[in-house]
């Protein structure tokens, strides 16, 4: 029985100081999911915090997936079988440097529905979803014999929105769904943001790294009785594309821990272990610059993005063992990984024989509307000489070739919108969706070119589109034959001998802007900008003796030849 208590939680009638770690299960490969719980049990945690990506388990209407790295109910009770509880924040919001915000694309492209606000069609599909988390839910929570003893409703609702009947309303969905543990909300500690964001009979806590004194005292009067929570306590930060890998300082960190324990509060530390955002799963932000987060997800965090102690993990663990009995035992450090190189070959080029099948449109299709995040488009250009070409705004990135060559590059975070063409031809633009902005009011909108894409003024119209199925990269050399490198997107692979299948660094110094599948597993985006400049692969999804690297590049590649290298590169903290 969890329950709130006065001015504490009571775990079967006596106070519990919940010492919490955060770690999405969707940002780590499921064999390893044991490793880094049994690491925040070394630390002296007692709890594991996890958000629910809404998108990453619904990728289309009406579909639920919970297998592999979505196996939420497998990931709580390695959880309980560790000895720890768990907090789920299914959102259905999430922010975390998610694509959407966790907010499933197919929910926009609904004309005139409303997120994030009582708007009878989202509330349908929010029940829906959080009917499917809660099935999984229900039977693991605390009373239940499970780990579960919190749940949260939405996310810093605050600091978006200011609905009380849409809380009301997520609040009773996830009450009709057999949860009986207390509820949270989380809010910057603004007094604007904890009003707007919070519900009565719904605990607030409060997300903040620093001033830990002063930030509990705002909480505190918007939450008079009852336990102080920090729900997220940030320990580190997160990275842009073009910008500084962000650390923060270890013992100002820790010093604004053991601020926090003084007080009393429960934590949950944000991140314990960040993890990866394989694929096409990161996020962006936009405060009039879009700004796409990188792939790895290490966030400084004290389980280094290998799940690796880090001098935080040491000096929170001693922070902890102040005020909590924290085990003997210390996790090892982690080890070199193998250095290895192998040629990349077999090019494919995407402008020499596209890999997909060409629509028709009399008018430019969103990426959206083709549910696509790559997309070749192309038309004719009825010019003599040179002709502008202009776009309302390009979401996120066009590569223009014309009769094959290419003529320039348009980027969002440019604000790039026009290129001059020399002459007509055979235009060919491939778009690139580089991630959706998380946070702020631009969730949810449409990637592509949004229009009108114009020629000298003149709206551009008669365009066919070839969607690149980014998963089926992987398989393209069963079907298309490789040709002499050139111009242009192009798919590369090697394979590559692996001793024991131990975790590898694969690095990206001398690539341009793609990505990178080992065994079929897309490890996510790569960009020469850095800050990263090495991708993550998981021992767990290598095998000994021989495995297969498949490289898309985007841009150019300065030396088509994959090396792993022996630990990650996150790039330079100042720039
Ligand atoms: C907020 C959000 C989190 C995450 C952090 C920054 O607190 O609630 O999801 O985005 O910011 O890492």
């Amino acid at each position: 029985m969890f329950e709130i208590g006065d001015s504490d939680f009571l775990l079967d009638g006596r106070p519990f100081r919940i010492l919490s770690g955060a770690l999405h299960y969707f940002r780590v490969h499921p064999d390893s999911w044991a490793d880094r719980i049994e690491k925040a049990r070394l630390m002296g945690l007692n709890t594991i915090e996890t958000y629910v990506p809404w998108n990453a388990h619904s990728p289309r209407p009406g579909t639920f997936d919970t297998s592999g790295m979505l196996d939420l109910e497998r990931f709580l009770r390695e959880v309980a079988a560790a000895g720890l509880y768990a907090i789920v924040r299914p959102g259905p919001y999430i922010c975390a440097e998610w694509d959407n915000g966790g907010l499933p694309a197919w929910l926009f492209r609904e004309p005139g529905l409303g997120v994030r606000r009582y708007e009878p069609r989202f509330m349908a599909a929010v029940q829906e979803y959080l009917n499917d988390v809660l099935r999984i839910v229900e039977p693991l929570q605390v009373s239940a014999g499970g780990p579960v003893l919190l749940v949260q409703v939405e996310n810093e609702y605050g600091a978006f929105g200011d609905d009380p009947t849409y809380l009301k309303a997520v609040a009773e969905i996830i009450r009709s769904a057999g949860i009986t543990v207390p509820l949270v909300t989380v809010d910057q500690p603004v007094d604007a943001m904890l009003a707007a964001g919070g519900l009565d009979g719904v605990l607030r806590t409060g997300s903040f790294g620093s001033r830990v004194a002063e930030r509990l005292e705002t909480l505190r009067r918007h939450q008079p009785t009852g336990p102080l929570m920090c729900m997220e306590f940030w320990d580190g930060w997160f990275d842009h594309w073009g910008g500084p890998h962000h650390t923060t300082s270890v013992a100002e960190a820790a010093a604004e821990l053991d601020a926090l324990l003084a007080a009393g509060a429960s934590v949950n530390i944000y991140m314990l272990h960040g993890g990866t955002n394989f694929g096409l799963t990161s996020g962006a932000n936009d405060k009039g610059v879009y700004r796409p987060t990188i792939t790895s997800y290490d966030y400084d965090a004290p389980l280094d993005e290998a799940g690796h102690p880090t001098l935080k993990y040491h000096a929170f663990r001693e922070v902890i063992s102040r005020y909590a009995t924290v085990p003997d035992d210390v996790p090892a450090s982690g080890a070199a990984a193998p250095e290895t190189s192998a040629a990349l070959g077999s090019p494919l080029r995407l402008l020499a024989d596209p890999w997909g099948t060409w629509s028709e449109h009399a008018e430019l299709p969103t990426l959206d509307e083709l549910d696509a995040r790559l997309v070749l488009f192309r038309t004719e250009v009825p010019a003599e000489g040179p002709v502008l070409l202009s776009i309302g705004e390009v979401r996120d990135r066009a590569y223009v070739f014309l009769n094959s060559a290419p003529v320039g590059v348009l980027d969002r975070e440019r604000h790039d919108r026009a290129l001059m063409l020399p002459h007509g031809g055979h235009l060919e633009i491939l778009v690139e969706d580089q991630g959706r902005v998380n946070y702020g009011q631009r969730i949810g909108e449409p990637k592509g070119l949004i229009g009108p894409v114009q020629l000298d003024g003149v709206e551009l119209t008669e365009w066919s589109a070839c969607v690149i199925d980014l998963d089926a990269v992987p398989a393209l050399w069963d079907s298309v034959g490789p040709v002499a490198p050139g111009v242009g997107p192009t798919a590369w692979r090697a394979s590559f001998e692996v001793e024991t299948p131990v975790d590898h660094f694969l690095s990206t110094v001398a690539w341009g802007k793609g990505f990178a599948w080992v065994n079929g597993f897309n490890l996510g985006r790569y960009w020469r900008r850095g800050p990263q400049q090495t991708l993550y692969v998981p021992g767990p999804l290598l095998r000994p003796g021989r495995n297969e690297l498949v490289v898309l590049e985007l841009d150019v590649m300065a030396d088509p030849v994959a090396h792993f290298v022996a630990g990650p590169l996150l790039g330079p903290l100042e720039l």
